[in-house]
C-alpha cells in the first residue's frame, strides 16, 4: 500500500544519466507467449549479443524468479497476477539503474502486461510477442509439462486449462516456426537500434 506520509525522493543522480553514463537508453524487453515458445531462449540470445556489444543487462527469467522473489506463488489467476505485478516493480527500478531488461515470463493476462507498460515511460515498454503456436510448444515440450498437463498431473497449465491472451499490439512479434533464433535475435537488435535504445 502506498502511503501519503512516505514522500517520493527525487536524488541527484537519474535513470537518464544512469543510462547516459552506460551509453544506452534504459528499457523493458517484455517476453510473453506459451510455455515452450522460446521466451527464454530468445531472450537469453538477444541478452548474449547485447554483452557482446557492451550493453548493460539484466534477465528477469520466470523458471529463476519463482525459485527466490516468487518462490511463494502458484500458478492460479491471483498468483499469476502477482507475479506478474512483482516482476514488473523489479524490472522498473532496473530500467531505472539504467539496464535493458529482458524478462521472459508467460504473463498470460493482457491486463498485467498493461499495467506493467502504465508503470513506465512512454517507449520504455516494449512488449514481444513470441507467437509460437499452441501444437508446436506441445510438440516441442521441452520440459514434458504439457504431457504431464494433458493427463491432468498439472493443473492451471497455460494454453491447456488455463487462458492465454495473446497481445493485440505488441511492438514486436517473433515467428520462432518461420525463423533462427538468430534471425530472430537480428529482429530485436534492429529494432532496439533504429529506436534508438543502443547505437
Ligand atoms: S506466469 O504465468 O506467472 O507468467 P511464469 O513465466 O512465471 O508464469 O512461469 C512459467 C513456467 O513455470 C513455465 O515455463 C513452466 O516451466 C512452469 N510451470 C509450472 N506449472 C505451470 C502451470 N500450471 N502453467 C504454466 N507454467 C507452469
Amino acid at each position: 500500500m502506498s502511503d501519503e506520509n512516505i514522500v517520493w525522493h527525487q536524488h541527484a543522480v537519474d535513470k537518464a544519466l544512469r543510462g547516459e553514463q552506460k551509453r544506452q537508453k534504459p528499457c523493458v524487453l517484455w517476453f510473453t507467449g506459451l510455455s515452450g515458445s522460446g521466451k527464454s531462449t530468445v531472450a537469453g540470445a538477444l541478452e548474449r549479443v547485447l554483452y557482446e556489444a557492451g550493453q548493460h543487462t539484466y534477465l528477469l527469467d520466470g523458471d529463476n524468479v519463482r525459485h527466490g522473489l516468487c518462490g511463494d506463488l502458484g500458478f492460479d489467476d491471483a498468483a499469476r497476477q502477482e507475479n506478474i505485478r512483482r516482476v514488473g516493480e523489479v524490472a522498473k527500478l532496473m530500467a531505472d539503474a539504467g539496464l535493458i531488461v529482458l524478462s521472459a515470463f508467460i504473463s498470460p493476462f493482457t491486463q498485467e502486461r498493461e499495467q506493467v507498460r502504465a508503470m513506465l515511460n512512454e517507449g520504455e515498454f516494449i512488449e514481444v510477442h513470441i507467437a509460437t503456436s499452441l501444437a508446436a510448444c506441445e510438440e516441442r515440450d521441452p520440459k514434458g509439462l504439457y504431457k504431464k498437463a494433458r493427463a491432468g498431473e498439472i493443473k492451471h497449465f497455460t494454453g491447456i486449462d488455463s487462458e492465454y491472451q495473446a497481445p493485440k499490439n505488441p511492438e514486436i512479434v517473433i515467428q520462432t516456426e518461420e525463423q533462427t533464433l538468430e534471425q530472430s535475435v537480428e529482429q530485436l537488435v534492429n529494432y532496439l537500434r533504429e529506436q534508438g535504445y543502443i547505437s
